[in-house]
């Protein structure tokens, strides 16, 4: 009788968004996969539905280039910005933030991305090698940092068991905690939310900008607010160069009084497939590469450089305090074809090649756009970006192996 009135109840509720054919099987089901189906659907935040139509990513507002602390101002300065960085984390200001939860479709790996070797002649994962980036910074300022790492309910026990065989890389488990980030439905191109099976939805991590709700979700940010933790150093798993609690990084953004910071590269040429740091509205932003309008995209400052030839690697600095102010906002959802395998209607799974469905994520770029300000920290692409996105070609294994033995690393 309960669960008559729960479905009702439920079946009501998918009538309002048009989505009765999730409960298709419903009389098929036994009384736990019904339960489970039951509490995927009572889970959604149906607010995703607003986006449909529209992508927020696409900028309105006044564009304009950015300044950047560029490599020859930073090399300069650098033993100066190194020991006001490495004062603030010995002082223990700063943690650490690697984003995880991403399903690396791209480059088609079925264990989460982080887990990849790169190595050809010895283990040589992606999560050893960005551990061992910081492990470096921990021995430089003889002070461990806090690391946080964000995975999805995907690839979380893979991530935890990974880090567990391999005796978490060296780093004290105490300074380690891993949180899980939020899901949202995946939808065929009508808005339809496709299933997995017949007694699941088809969900996919909510995006890497809304890591800070997820962290507050999950009861982290109490003690780093009690803490005296000032900065957060934010970054991705794919990039197996980039260098993390940079000490340099963190004392030009403390030296420069911005709000925060961002790590760039310049843009291989005008049509890189790359977010270009830039201000709208007189605000930091980035604007992605298909929004630069092709005048745009060949623009020059006066020195003959590109005007918007700054890609981001997403490895930020943000301040907690300013943070902290932005949880009460309800960050815009970006929609992204992706291909994601479901169910179709005759009950058999479906594995496409091609983009099939809707993803509805956040994104670390609408963060940004909260700041007041933003030092755009530029690196030499040759030493700090390796990108692993795809599995061929550009950004793939192959070019990030080639850079990591040019930066010495064997492989
Ligand atoms: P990408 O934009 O490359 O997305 O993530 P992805 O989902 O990992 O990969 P593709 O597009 O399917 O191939 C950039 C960074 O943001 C993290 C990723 O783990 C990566 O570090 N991310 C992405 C999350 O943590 N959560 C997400 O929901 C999405």
């Amino acid at each position: 009788m309960v669960y008559e009135m729960k479905e009702e109840a439920i079946l009501e509720l998918l009538k309002q968004y048009h989505q009765e054919h999730l409960l298709k099987y419903i009389d098929e089901l036994s009384k736990r996969k019904k339960e489970r189906l039951f509490s995927q659907i009572q889970n959604i935040d149906w607010s995703f539905l607003l986006y449909l139509q529209k992508d927020a990513a696409v900028s309105s507002g006044d564009i304009r280039s950015i300044d950047a602390l560029t490599c020859p101002e930073i090399a300069r300065n650098a033993e100066r910005y190194r020991e006001i960085g490495e004062q603030v984390i010995r002082e223990g200001k700063l943690c650490l933030l690697l984003l995880a939860g991403g399903q690396g479709t791209r480059l088609g790996y079925d264990k989460p991305k982080g887990c990849f070797n790169m190595g050809i002649t010895r283990d040589l994962s992606i999560f050893r090698l960005l551990i061992e980036h910081a492990l470096d910074i921990v021995e430089q300022t003889q002070t461990w940092i806090p690391l946080y790492i964000m995975t999805s309910a995907v690839n979380h026990a893979d991530t935890v068991s990974f880090f567990e065989e391999h005796d978490f890389f060296g780093y004290q488990p105490e300074h380690l905690h891993f949180f899980i980030q939020e899901m949202n439905p995946v939808t065929d191109f009508q808005g339809k939310i496709l299933m997995q099976s017949k007694s699941s939805l088809a969900l996919s991590p909510n995006g890497n900008g809304g890591w800070f709700h997820s962290m507050d979700r999950a009861g982290l940010l109490d003690p780093i607010f009690h803490s005296g933790i000032e900065w957060i150093n934010v970054f991705s798993v794919d990039n197996v160069l980039q260098r993390i609690a940079d000490p340099v990084f963190l004392g030009a953004t403390v030296d420069s009084g911005k709000m925060c910071a961002a790590k760039v590269v310049r843009k291989s040429g005008p049509n890189e497939k790359v977010g270009a740091i830039c201000t709208e509205n007189g605000k930091p932003h980035i604007i992605e590469y298909y929004e630069l309008s092709e005048e745009m995209k060949h623009q020059t400052n006066a020195d003959g450089s590109l005007a918007y030839g700054f890609g981001v690697t997403l490895n930020y600095l943000f301040p907690i305090q300013r943070l902290k102010e932005t949880l009460d906002i309800n960050m815009p959802l970006h929609v992204v074809k992706k291909a994601v395998p479901y169910m179709d209607e005759a009950g058999v799974i479906v594995n496409p090649t091609k983009p099939n469905g809707l993803k509805f994520e956040t994104l670390a770029l609408d963060l940004i756009h909260e700041m007041e300000d933003c030092l755009v920290f530029e690196v030499e692409r040759e030493k700090e970006f390796a990108p692993v996105k795809n599995k061929m070609g550009v950004d793939s294994v192959d070019t990030a192996r080639v850079l990591l033995e040019k930066n010495g690393y064997r492989l």
